[in-house]
């Protein structure tokens, strides 16, 4: 278990054994990536590294970054042939630029994005490309107003702890920073939780410890208990927690020198 600044506790073998939605979703994030044989791109928050393996399958030189070390070391462990670095996405440097940058559901833990896209910008050749998922506006709007709701009557006060950008907002935002927006889409993806009835508590208790921070740790398996009670109509369904993500997902072109 590890933290980093992004005020989540980080298990590599949670991640991996009870979410693992997250990266196989990703596949699809690395079909709009379309990496090529001989480029050079950047998986951005690569965690565990199995879409760093999926791009490296295409040929391309792929190197894997996050700022959670064990999951750094797990990637190394499970991908030995490929190269993972530690470091922080709001500041890198490489000696050699990137044909791409990729990221997948990683972003949205980073509110300082001026700070992301400027190393972005930096690491990446003129005219190379940035491809990324993140939560966008709306994302798990109903589990946050529902957590919000409950500790609200419970006298603490919890607030939205990701950067769920909208379209607007992010593709503006790539336009400062020398990008040429080529695509971006917001849209609904309800994503199943692993584990049954224990899903979303699952999901709560691998994600959620920035959304629940105030709420003192003996108090939170009943908040939960009752955020599930409100919360059970609308997402639980045959025996599975359904959340209610939606992704953003851009497409941009470094056109800056
Ligand atoms: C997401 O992938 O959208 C997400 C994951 C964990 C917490 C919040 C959002």
């Amino acid at each position: 278990m590890s933290q980093r600044d992004d005020g989540n506790e980080w298990s590599a073998d949670d991640y991996d054994g009870g979410h693992a939605f997250v990266f196989e979703y990703g596949e699809g994030v690395v079909d709009l990536l379309d990496p090529e044989p001989g480029e050079r791109v950047l998986d951005l928050g690569c965690g565990t590294g199995h879409l760093t393996a999926s791009i490296a399958e295409s040929g391309a030189a792929v190197v894997g970054l996050d700022a959670d070390r064990a999951m750094v070391g797990e990637a190394a462990r499970s991908y030995p042939d490929l190269r993972f670095v530690q470091g922080d996405a709001r500041q890198f440097a490489f000696r050699e630029p990137f044909d791409a940058v990729f990221s997948n559901a990683a972003l949205h833990w980073i509110h300082e994005q001026d700070a992301v896209l400027d190393s972005v910008a930096d690491a990446l050749r003129p005219g190379g490309r940035f491809v990324a998922e993140l939560g966008g506006a709306g994302n798990v709007a109903s589990i946050v107003g529902a957590v919000e709701d409950v500790a609200a009557e419970r006298s603490y006060e919890v607030e939205n702890p990701w950067y769920f950008p909208s379209v607007g907002e992010y593709a503006s935002l790539l336009e400062t920073h020398g990008f040429e927006v080529r695509y971006a889409t917001l849209f609904d993806r309800p994503t199943e939780l692993d584990d049954g009835e224990a899903g979303l508590a699952g999901w709560l208790g691998m994600f959620g410890d920035g959304l629940l921070g105030p709420v003192p740790e003996d108090e939170r398996e009943a908040l939960v208990s009752t955020v599930e009670d409100r919360l059970r109509d609308e997402l639980f369904s045959d025996g599975t927690w359904t959340a209610d993500y939606r992704r953003l997902r851009v497409v941009a072109r470094c056109v800056a020198d």
